[in-house]
């Protein structure tokens, strides 16, 4: 940048003199003042409208960095705020973004670094107009389905590859921590997964998450689960949160595999997500468990309109009518995915469908599903028809693919 960034930077819990010599020396900064607490911060920013908040503290979870933060976001929300903190613990990245922090930067740090994280939380923030690309918060999606084995993990994954194959950047996180098989489903060797994140020493930010991920033919990120069950307890709550806040911001996309019932990370997930996906089968066993999670989450006053009801195996003569289903459910569901052999085929050879059999209806109904949340008019790749065997035969479908 041309101009120097007049900065000011705010002192809580360490010494001033460190933060003084940490920070850059030349030209290009100038540091407009030094400043202590809430209200003198507050004062500050007001008085010198600086380019950038620099908030240098310990990153403990009960630090008055947080609301130093606040008081600054709030007094002049169109000045980035870069936390400077000597440690980031989980929890304390989520609390300081939702306080107002634009970044955060582990201290110490070469004065190189700095200056250049200043630059970009500067350049990046919305209000600078400075970069008018400058990213909104990706879609969470989280795939949930009370019961086992009802196609969670296949929405998931062929829901990313619909995506991606949109032009969309997406993540794919595999929250069934213990039994997941998000990896084997797209063919990926677990080098790297969240275990390795977790047991990693620093904070967290979008560069080190993609450190993290193992990438797929399409573009597809992937947080794989651990690969032993007896991992899953590193990934903590706090951690998880911090992920999902980081990931948000790196990919258009993020994409939750979920293990079965409401466990804390799904709960967890759920709160933080902008859309879900419920996934039933047409069974009565799993309609009955598709109500109770659609009752559950009422319960935790989620949106409605955010829920997107999809019906795996759609075209299973067991005796439910369509009218049955949404009797039982109260809604319709948006998606049928039609049962169909290639699917387990594609399991086994860790291809999702979209991709081993893009004419099929599976892989045009997880176009359309991928469509609910593009906008765009359509995807699939083939145009599905009613699915209606020959006139006499028992197996008569009771589902269309598409609602016309
Ligand atoms: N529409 C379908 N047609 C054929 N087979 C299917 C279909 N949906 C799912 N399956 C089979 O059922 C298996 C279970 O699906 P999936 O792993 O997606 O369920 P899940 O909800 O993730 O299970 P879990 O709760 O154990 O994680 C898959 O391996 C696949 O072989
Ligand atoms: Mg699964």
């Amino acid at each position: 940048m041309d101009h120097p960034i007049r900065a000011l930077v705010a002192v809580e819990g360490l010494d001033a003199f460190d933060v003084q010599r940490a920070l850059p020396d030349d030209a290009s900064f100038t540091l407009l003042a030094m400043t202590e607490g809430v209200d003198e911060t507050v004062r500050a920013v007001v008085k010198d409208a600086p380019d950038l908040v620099v908030v240098a503290c310990q990153g403990r979870e009960d630090d008055r960095s947080l609301h130093i933060i606040d008081g600054a976001h709030r007094a002049a929300p169109d000045v980035p705020i870069i936390v400077l903190a000597s440690t980031s613990p989980n929890g304390f990245l989520r609390r300081a973004f939702e306080a107002g922090a634009a970044d955060m930067a582990i201290f110490p740090q070469t004065k190189e670094q700095l200056r250049f994280a200043m630059s970009i939380a500067i350049a990046r923030h919305p209000s600078r107009g400075a970069d008018s690309t400058a990213r909104k918060d990706g879609r969470l999606i989280c795939v949930l389905g009370p019961k086992g084995g009802t196609g969670k993990t296949l929405t998931s994954t062929n829901l990313s590859t619909a995506l991606a194959l949109a032009g969309k950047s997406v993540l794919v996180i595999d929250l069934d921590l213990q039994f997941g098989d998000v990896a084997l489903c797209l063919g990926l060797p677990p080098e790297k997964t969240m275990y390795d994140l977790a047991i990693s020493p620093g904070g967290l930010d979008e560069d080190k998450l993609k450190d993290y991920v193992m990438t797929h033919d399409t573009g597809v990120d992937v947080l794989l689960a651990p690969a032993r069950p007896d991992q899953a307890s590193a990934i903590t709550i706090d951690l998880l949160r911090d992920v999902l806040v980081v990931a948000r911001r790196a990919y258009d996309f993020v994409i939750a595999d979920t293990p079965p019932g409401f466990t804390a990370e799904v709960i967890a997930t759920i709160d933080a997500s902008s859309d879900l996906v419920m996934v039933g089968t047409l069974d009565s066993l799993s309609l009955k468990n598709t109500k109770l999670g659609l009752e559950t989450l009422s319960l935790m006053d989620y949106d409605p309109r955010k829920i997107r009801l999809v019906l795996n195996r759609a075209d299973t003569r067991v005796g439910i009518s369509h009218h049955d289903v949404v009797t039982v459910l109260g809604s319709e569901p948006e998606i049928f995915i039609p049962s169909d052999r290639e699917i387990p085929r594609s399991v086994n050879e860790g291809v999702p469908i979209t991709l081993s059999r893009p004419q099929s209806y599976a892989a045009a109904s997880f176009h359309e599903l991928a469509a609910l949340f593009t906008g765009a008019e359509s995807q699939p790749a083939v145009e599905p028809v009613r699915v209606e065997a020959a006139a006499g035969s028992p197996r008569r479908s009771l589902f269309r693919l598409r609602r016309s």
